[in-house]
């Protein structure tokens, strides 16, 4: 592919996991990035994996991460804020020093992994934080490319297993109706299309969105996580302000199993915005939900 190592800041997590696992099988050396970096245990000799310690709040180590690279991935996340670690620190400043040291080290070449309905007039300070770096980054290095995934599913994900886990309730609580609309993503499918942003010919493109075949409501998903499961299970229809209170109260906990900003996002749609770049641009048919279940979730 190119010359010079990539650098998958936050190569260790589920998506710069697949990313670094595509990008090692296409022949290209990858430098895994993260505040604690550790080889794949896919890894053999001989393989092309570089370790960088970063943390994209400290510009050195971020600097030092980017040096000698060809390009540079974002894969970073912050889902709940800490007294370490704020959605501005890491979304924002994170995402636009990363860009701007991009630059100064001469790599054109940066993804940065943002979601699905960026927006800075949310009443979610995650995805304000969101829209604010897709800009910030889009400043400091014009063509990079943002890429927004829908929910992602893989083997070992957190959403499929979240659910997996709550078909073991006798009675499942639905967010609302269970009717907002998501278009859940093969993990492998986003890595896949970020090989090819990284590739040649360069896109012209500057924004993707990325979700898999089926546009599915989320009790159409447990629906069919249930059936996977073999479980018969009742789903029972709780209003959004209820699930607002839950996360308000669970705010004082030290790890809030709910928060504020995943209640505003189960509210909104997740789905493909006419108009951005989608897998179709890329030429890749991404893999359905539904046929993807026995491979992400064995039998308990
Ligand atoms: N998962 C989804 O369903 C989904 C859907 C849409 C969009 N996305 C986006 O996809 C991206 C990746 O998400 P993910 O679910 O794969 O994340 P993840 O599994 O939580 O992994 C996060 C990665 O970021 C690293 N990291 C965290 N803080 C860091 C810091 N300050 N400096 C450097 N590295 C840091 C972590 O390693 P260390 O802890 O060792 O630093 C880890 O490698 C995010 O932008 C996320 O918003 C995810």
């Amino acid at each position: 592919m190119t010359r010079g190592p990539i650098t998958v800041f936050g190569g260790t997590g589920f998506l710069g996991r697949a990313i670094v696992r595509e990008l090692v099988d296409a022949g290209q050396t990858v430098r895994i990035a993260a505040r604690h970096p550790a080889l794949p245990d896919w890894a053999e000799d001989g393989d092309q994996l570089e370790l960088a310690h970063a943390d994209i709040r400290d510009e050195a180590s971020t600097a030092s991460a980017l040096a000698g690279a060809s390009a540079a991935v974002n894969a970073v996340s912050l889902y709940v804020p800490t007294r370490q670690a704020s959605f501005e620190a890491i979304h924002v400043e994170g995402a636009s020093r990363l860009a701007r040291l991009a630059r100064r080290a001469d790599i054109e070449r940066l993804v940065q992994i943002s979601g699905i309905g960026a927006t800075p007039h949310s009443d979610s300070a995650y995805v304000r934080a969101r829209a604010r770096g897709e800009a910030a980054v889009l400043d400091a290095l014009p063509r990079a490319i943002i890429v927004r995934p829908s929910v992602l599913f893989g083997p070992g994900d957190a959403f499929l297993s979240t659910l997996a886990g709550l078909t073991r309730l006798p009675l499942i609580p639905l967010f609302g109706q269970g009717e907002t609309r998501l278009q859940p993503v093969h993990v492998v499918d986003v890595a896949r299309a970020l090989i090819r942003l990284l590739g040649e010919p360069l896109t012209e493109r500057r924004l993707f969105e990325l979700g898999g075949p089926d546009v599915m409501r989320y009790r159409d998903i447990l629906e069919l996580v249930l059936a996977h499961r073999k479980r018969d299970r009742r789903l029972l229809p709780v209003p959004f302000v209820a699930w607002r209170t839950l996360a308000a109260l669970a705010s004082v906990l030290p790890n809030p199993p709910l928060t504020r900003d995943q209640v505003i996002l189960m509210q909104r749609d997740n789905i493909v915005d006419d108009g951005t770049g989608t897998f179709d641009d890329l030429g890749i048919t991404p893999r359905a939900l539904r046929e993807s279940l026995p491979e992400c979730l064995p039998p308990p």
